[in-house]
């Protein structure tokens, strides 16, 4: 019997709601914060298989959420395409060297680097009841790509919008390697028990329109349809942030069994637009989670009411705050739960 999460990702409208948080594994939960320091770091944390599963479920057990999602991050696979890797205090992460001025070709694989990330799976799986969904990730190859080709995040992935102008046949390079491995790192999170995925596009808002359809569009295509073809019953999560009205053909022409929604997109319009039965995830602002009171139950009740004639997993339309109360979260539990039509 598959749990809420997994059998909604799968088509299902049940009468309750489940829900899951982006970001739930993180800097907003007490026990994360202290978890980090004795370790020394985000990347320490994560490439300790035990800490790095204590720390996927922290969330489950202190607000049972309906899916545990992996603790890791989109740039462990740049590290395993042999960039080095660093995430400084305050600053965010940094890729060197940096593909804008670094050939592709001279970089040496280190596969290696995603071992550790299945164990991860493996313990998390092995300690979830069996109603709670392992959710395995990625990010998808333009978001990857922008950090791979500056270094480090930029305001309007300038650096690399303008590299794929200047040089479309070394871009394309970049995304077909990013599609190789990561087709292959998902394909482990799953044999390592993963029972969904999702593909995270967080910059797929910065696109023209012809350049979402070459750069967002047809290289979660292609993930989506070599992952269904090895693992026909593992619903793949699309969640292409910012995309706006692109989103409906995203969710038309990718093949991707279920579609992410930011808070930027009203869900009227997505329930409407989006094809008929397809499960959406979203999308409560986090800033109203962050904000509580009446507003957050008036908004979250409306993003319920929305969704309420097709498969819907409540979630937020981005990362959870890291000032986020914790009563918010539970009082936006409350609201899920209670919810009905
Ligand atoms: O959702 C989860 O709880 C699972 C874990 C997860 C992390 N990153 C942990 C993390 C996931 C799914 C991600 C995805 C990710 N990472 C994305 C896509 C989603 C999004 O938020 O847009 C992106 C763009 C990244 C790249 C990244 N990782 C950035 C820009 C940063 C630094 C930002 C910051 O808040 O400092 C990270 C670090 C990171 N990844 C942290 C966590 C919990 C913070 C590390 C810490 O300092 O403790």
């Amino acid at each position: 019997m598959p749990g809420p999460l997994l059998a909604t990702l799968k088509g299902e409208n049940l009468s309750r709601r489940p829900i899951w948080l982006m970001r739930q594994a993180g800097r907003y939960l007490p026990e994360y914060r202290a978890l980090r320091a004795e370790k020394g770091g985000f990347l320490p944390l994560v490439y300790d298989s035990e800490a790095a599963a204590e720390i996927t479920l922290q969330p489950l057990r202190r607000f049972g959420f309906d899916g545990a999602i992996l603790f890791s991050d989109i740039l462990i696979v740049p590290y395993a395409m042999g960039q080095d890797l660093a995430f400084l205090a305050g600053e965010g992460p940094h890729l060197s060297p940096k593909l804008v001025d670094h050939s592709l070709q001279a970089l040496q694989g280190v596969p290696d680097r995603l071992s550790p990330i299945y164990e991860t799976v493996r313990l998390v799986r092995a300690s979830l009841k069996e109603e709670v969904t392992m959710l395995g990730f990625a990010g998808s190859p333009w978001t990857v790509a922008t950090y791979m080709v500056n270094g480090e995040g930029s305001r309007d992935q300038h650096e690399t919008r303008a590299y794929a102008y200047r040089d479309p046949e070394a871009f394309q390079a970049i995304i077909d390697a990013i599609i190789e491995v990561t087709v292959d790192y998902l394909d482990g999170q799953i044999k390592a028990g993963a029972e969904a995925v999702q593909l995270f596009d967080s910059w797929a808002g910065s696109l023209a329109p012809r350049e979402y359809e070459r750069w967002v569009i047809a290289p979660n295509a292609t993930i989506a349809a070599r992952i269904q073809a090895m693992h026909p019953t593992v619903p793949v999560i699309g969640f292409p942030k910012g995309s706006g009205e692109k989103l409906a053909a995203y969710a038309r022409e990718t093949g991707v069994n279920a579609v992410g929604v930011d808070e930027t997109v009203d869900p009227l319009w997505a329930a409407r637009e989006l094809p008929a039965g397809m499960p959406v995830q979203g999308n409560l602002d986090p800033l109203l989670l962050l904000s509580g009171g009446a507003e957050l139950e008036k908004r979250a009740t409306e993003v319920l009411d929305a969704f309420a004639d097709r498969p819907h997993v409540f979630n937020l339309g981005h990362g959870i705050g890291q000032t986020t109360p914790l009563a918010h979260v539970e009082q936006l539990l409350q609201v899920v739960r209670n919810w009905h039509r």
